[in-house]
């Protein structure tokens, strides 16, 4: 099936690696041009040389997303190299482990910045640019705490659930636009991130990081880790020009992890 999405542009937040770099890669696979974004340059100019062997037109922007000024940059500057903007996906962020006791103000600024924030602004300086669209898109990535409580997972939690909500406001108020505002929800996903994270976490629970790894595989239907490009083929559906009836969800990527019906 062709998605239409030949000759769109989008821009990804968080894009130089992991799900953000995979959502890019299944969108260029499709003939969409891409804006990544990152704060290490050569990481992000090696993603731009992998989208750009796609036959799309790829560009990296520079850029610390965990202010306001960040994000409008990201924005400005993706629209100033590819024309205009079709799709937004808001994908970045990550996890950073505490407690109510232990979080201080200056962590849960910089989680609440980057994980919630960051979703907020960059939406706001891209929505006049996809109005003149003609199947404008915002594609949120959350995570399953956004869904199912995963004990512990408090920094995730909160910004995750927050996502859904802000999603289902902006769903309603630019579906006037013809815009489509969708989250997809992945579950634990084998990125980059991960290595570092699951070792940290096998020591604070005294196991290896393959039980780790195992223990989370045990907890899905389908017995195993995504992969990045799975999250990424399904976003590119769910932002393309076929998919046209869909907004205020929340898309499920998750091998299972979810338990409620
Ligand atoms: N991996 C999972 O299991 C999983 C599961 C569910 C949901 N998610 C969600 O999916 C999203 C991506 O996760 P991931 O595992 O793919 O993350 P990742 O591997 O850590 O990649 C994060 C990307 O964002 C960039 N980035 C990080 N901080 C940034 C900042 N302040 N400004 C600009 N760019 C920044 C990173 O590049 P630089 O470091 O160079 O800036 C990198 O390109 C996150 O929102 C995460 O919560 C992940």
């Amino acid at each position: 099936m062709d998605l239409g999405l030949k000759g769109k542009n989008a821009a990804i937040t968080g894009s130089s690696q992991g799900i953000g770099h995979a959502i890019a890669g299944s969108l260029a696979d499709e003939g969409c041009n891409v804006a990544l974004s990152a704060r290490n340059q050569d990481r992000l100019d090696q993603a731009v040389k992998e989208m750009e062997a796609k036959g799309v037109k790829a560009v990296g922007i520079l850029v610390d997303l965990s202010s306001e000024d960040g994000c409008k940059k990201f924005i400005d500057d993706a629209v100033d190299a590819l024309g205009s903007l079709d799709i937004l996906v808001n994908n970045v962020g990550g996890m950073i482990p505490g407690t109510l006791d232990s979080l201080d103000e200056a962590t849960w600024a910089t989680v609440l910045n980057l994980n919630l924030m960051s979703f907020v602004y960059t939406t706001k300086a891209a929505v006049p640019h996809l109005r003149n669209s003609s199947a404008g898109r915002v594609l949120n990535v959350s995570g399953v705490t956004g869904k199912q409580l995963l004990p512990g997972a408090l920094t995730t939690t909160i910004p995750n659930t927050a996502i859904h909500g802000f999603a289902k406001v902006m769903a309603e108020q630019l579906g006037k636009d013809g815009i489509t505002v969708n989250t997809i929800c992945p579950g634990f996903t084998n990125t980059e991130s991960w290595g570092p994270r699951a070792e940290s976490m096998a020591k604070m629970r005294g196991v290896t990081p393959d039980q780790v790894r195992d223990g989370v595989s045990a907890q899905t239907f389908l017995g195993r880790w995504a992969e990045p490009q799975e999250i990424g083929d399904a976003a590119a559906w769910i932002v393309s020009e076929k998919n046209s009836y869909q907004t205020g969800t929340v898309v499920e990527v998750c091998g299972g992890f979810t338990k409620y019906i």
